[in-house]
């Protein structure tokens, strides 16, 4: 291949820079020419995109964000919009594409693949929700910002003997909630994946600590359960604890990565390159027990991920 694109899909994560920046860097390196496609398949669909050299992505790695910025593309989901993407890459003379977002954006992806455009695939987005790897880049960075987050919000429920209830992002999974839920040490944590009892799982799990002395409290709870505002008043009413909702909102999806998703992007990134140099496509590159694979498009997609049960049950064990 002699020229390529590389556009961000979805939701942005921290880490999608150094990703795009490690695509630029090892296709000038090989010798082709690299299109940073602006807005995801917006830009690919409006012919939105500009040539990349090796200085195009100085300054980037330690930002958040995408310098491509992204997009949802509701017309990429139709055929109409999988046609005219694939046109705009005949008038631009775009031979393959790494596209980096999450599960949606392979799909786009899968389809262009089938319309006669490889394009390889590198999961970001910070819900970590991609069935296919078990690591997707941002993921890091987002546990780690809702950890500092809960952290100051901890400090100030302690003062005031209350309960907070914390909602976090992960769209339908729990991987985000359960990992931060572990690390800023929650009382309980509530996930999408299993079916919970809100007097068993939460009241009575309180009570049982207030019984050793535990005065204050954090519920860590994903967003596909939802419902902050209505389990802090229910606690309130069963145990008289004081309670707050917080929703940490789109503060999770922003700043800078850290050293682990600025180096798994790199990773990534760099071997999605590699793959279409080879004239390979129809892939995404993923992380599984922690090295960097490719994998058929098709097949990632159909996979199945599980959810961390030994780790949750671990966690109930030890939030005593
Ligand atoms: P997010 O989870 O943040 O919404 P995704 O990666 O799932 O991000 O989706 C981003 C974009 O991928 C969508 O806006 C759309 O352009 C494209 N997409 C999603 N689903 C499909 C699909 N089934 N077929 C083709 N493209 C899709
Ligand atoms: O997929 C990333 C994510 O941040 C989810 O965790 C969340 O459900 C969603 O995107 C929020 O999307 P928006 O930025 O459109 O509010």
């Amino acid at each position: 291949m002699k020229r390529i694109g590389v556009l961000t899909s979805g939701g942005d994560a921290p880490g999608m820079n150094a990703a795009i920046r490690a695509v630029v860097r090892t296709g000038c390196e090989a010798g082709m020419e690299v299109y940073g496609i602006k807005r995801g398949y917006q830009g690919l669909i409006s012919g939105d995109m500009a040539r990349m050299d090796v200085r195009s992505v100085s300054d980037i790695i330690h930002r958040g964000g995408t310098m491509l910025y992204s997009a949802r593309c509701p017309e990429f989901k139709e055929e109409e919009g999988v046609r005219r993407g694939v046109q705009s890459c005949a008038d631009h003379g775009i031979e393959g594409i790494v596209v980096i977002g999450g599960d949606g954006s392979f799909r786009g992806a899968r389809d262009l693949s089938l319309s006669g455009v490889p394009c390889v695939g590198v999961p970001g987005t910070i819900d970590n929700d991609i069935a296919c790897c078990d690591y997707t880049i941002g993921y890091d960075t987002s546990m780690n910002t809702i950890m500092q987050m809960v952290d100051r919000v901890r400090d100030t429920t302690e003062s005031h003997d209350r309960c907070s209830v914390v909602e976090v992002m992960g769209r339908r999974a729990g991987y985000l909630a359960l990992n931060a839920g572990i690390a800023v040490g929650a009382t309980a944590i509530l996930v999408p994946e299993l079916n919970y009892d809100i007097e068993r799982d939460v009241i009575e799990r309180m009570r049982r600590t207030q019984k050793t002395g535990k005065r204050h409290f954090i519920i860590m709870v994903a967003e596909g359960v939802g419902g902050v505002e209505e389990l802090a008043r229910k606690i309130e009413q069963a145990l008289g604890v004081e309670s707050r909702a917080v929703i940490l909102g789109h503060v999770q999806r922003g700043g800078t990565p850290t050293c682990r998703d600025r180096v798994v992007a790199s990773q990534m990134g760099s071997r999605a390159v590699k793959l279409l140099c080879e004239g390979i496509g129809n892939r995404v590159v993923v992380m599984q027990k922690e090295e960097i694979v490719d994998l058929d498009i098709f097949e990632a997609l159909n996979m199945k991920k599980p959810f961390e049960r030994e780790l949750y049950d671990m966690a109930y064990e030890i939030s005593i």
